[in-house]
């Protein structure tokens, strides 16, 4: 049976005050609405369709920039949620099931769409996501029997004060037959105090057509949606907390897992360790037996077994951290790769370089990569010990087993097994 997934992300998100879409602001470092095209492809929907706004172009480019094969309707005017399906007419022939998502709702998963997917098995034409709340957000009231039938969703704006005060509220997730979905759409009307075509009246039309509309519970933390600052901070940090639980189900030991930030795509192997205060940015793959100590900022890394890294290291985009390197306090390093056993304990910079096996960079060590205009590389092979204190100017390349004293600053290419100092030589004078 052909599923569709139709996420709905048109809406002004007004309340975000920003000037970016709110659908873009992030979670776990990447745009919220990645999260529901994920859901989309976990619950192998063969089709996926997004409805953006007219002049959504960071938007589209979002989307291009993932390469996934979607579907984008443009609804020009943000007239409500049932209006913003409609403006996807294709998908009534397209598709038999359809399951309409929120892009504001980042944190469902794809178990809870299952049950959903699986009301509707059991003869549901209609099936709506719920959950209960005891807050006073905006979120529209369910209706229900104790057999979950649901007869009606009322609007929060729309309500009055005994029914504010149910608990059961919308997530915005629904599945129907896209046929029956359309054909209930058409009848909606914008008679509310939005004056907006609301999805959530298709429920009560289709109870008076005689079709069966069943809820289902997910818990009130997952259905989460964003609508303004305060919602998003909230959701980073249910993010936060899931992705924790996810790390430490993995193998990883960290030791105090509420102080420790990770992105989307971070991946960590076993029997790694993550100390307090440790922020993962996008792009990180950190192998097994890692050790990375308080107080360490990593981004775009490949970091191989038994690396050890920090305390207050900061590793950048496209840097590869080999088996068994050590890069210690206030070091930071960039788009650099470092191959087994080589150390950079203290105090320095390597940007655009290769360090070669077992090579030594001692403390206050700086690659001079950038002239003001253009960056260029710095090779330096295997074997080698670079003294305290040196400026590597780049570019160079400097050979294997070679020695540079403390102090030097290198603008000329070394050979192998060279001695390099290229400092003023000391002059010591009596004092008058
Ligand atoms: C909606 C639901 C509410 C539910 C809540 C859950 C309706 C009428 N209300 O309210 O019952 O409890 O979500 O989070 O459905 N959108 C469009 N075009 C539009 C309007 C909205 O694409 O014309 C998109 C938005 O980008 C957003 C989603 O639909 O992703 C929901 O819109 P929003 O305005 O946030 O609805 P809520 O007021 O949160
Ligand atoms: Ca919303």
């Amino acid at each position: 049976m052909a599923l569709s997934v139709l996420i709905l992300a048109a809406g002004k998100g007004t309340r975000m005050n920003s000037n970016s879409p709110k659908v873009l602001h992030h979670v776990g470092n990447i745009p919220m609405i990645y999260y529901s095209i994920n859901l989309a492809i976990k619950a192998k929907a063969k089709n996926i369709g997004i409805v953006i706004s007219k002049d959504a172009t960071e938007i589209k480019n979002f989307i291009k920039s993932l390469s996934i094969n979607i579907k984008l309707f443009v609804q020009s005017n943000q007239l409500g949620t049932g209006h913003a399906i409609l403006s996807a007419k294709e998908f009534e022939t397209k598709s038999e099931d359809l399951i309409i998502l929120y892009g504001d709702c980042p944190l469902i998963t794809v178990d809870t769409i299952k049950k959903l997917i699986n009301t509707k098995k059991k003869g549901a034409d209609l099936s709506v996501l719920g959950f209960l709340s005891n807050n006073q957000k905006e979120y529209g009231r369910m209706v229900v029997d104790k057999n979950n039938n649901l007869s009606k969703i009322i609007e929060y704006k729309d309500a009055d004060k005994n029914e504010k005060n149910i608990k059961f509220c919308n997530s915005g997730v629904i599945i129907s037959k896209a046929k029956i979905l359309f054909s209930l759409l058409n009848q909606i009307s914008n008679n509310n105090s939005a004056e907006e075509f609301y999805l959530t009246d298709i429920v009560s039309l289709a109870n008076k057509q005689g079709l069966i509309v069943k809820s289902v519970y997910c818990n009130e933390a997952e259905a989460q949606g964003v609508n303004n600052r305060q919602d998003l901070s909230e959701v980073e940090l249910e993010f936060q907390k899931n992705k924790r639980l996810e790390i430490l189900d993995n193998g990883v030991t960290l030791k105090d897992p509420s102080s420790v930030y990770f992105s989307y795509d971070t991946e960590i192997d076993q029997d790694s360790i993550v100390e307090p205060n440790v922020i993962f940015g996008p792009g990180v793959k950190i192998k097994k037996n890692v050790l990375i100590k308080s107080f360490s900022y990593l981004e775009g890394c490949q970091v191989d077994p038994n690396v050890v890294i920090g305390p207050f290291a900061r590793i950048r985009p496209q840097t590869v951290l080999e088996h068994g390197v050590k890069v210690g306090n206030f070091v930071e390093i960039k788009q650099s790769t470092l191959s087994q056993n080589v150390k950079v304990n203290h105090l320095s910079y390597v940007g655009d370089g290769k360090i070669g096996k077992n090579s030594n960079i001692g403390a206050g060590t700086i690659f001079c990569n950038y002239d003001g205009n253009k960056k260029y590389n710095i090779n330096i092979s295997s074997n080698t010990f670079v003294g305290s204190n040196v400026s590597l100017v780049a570019p160079l390349e400097i050979g294997e087993s070679v020695t540079i004293g403390a102090g030097s600053t290198i603008t000329d290419d070394i050979s192998d097994k060279e001695l390099a100092i290229g400092r003023a030589r000391q002059i010591n004078k009596r004092k008058k």
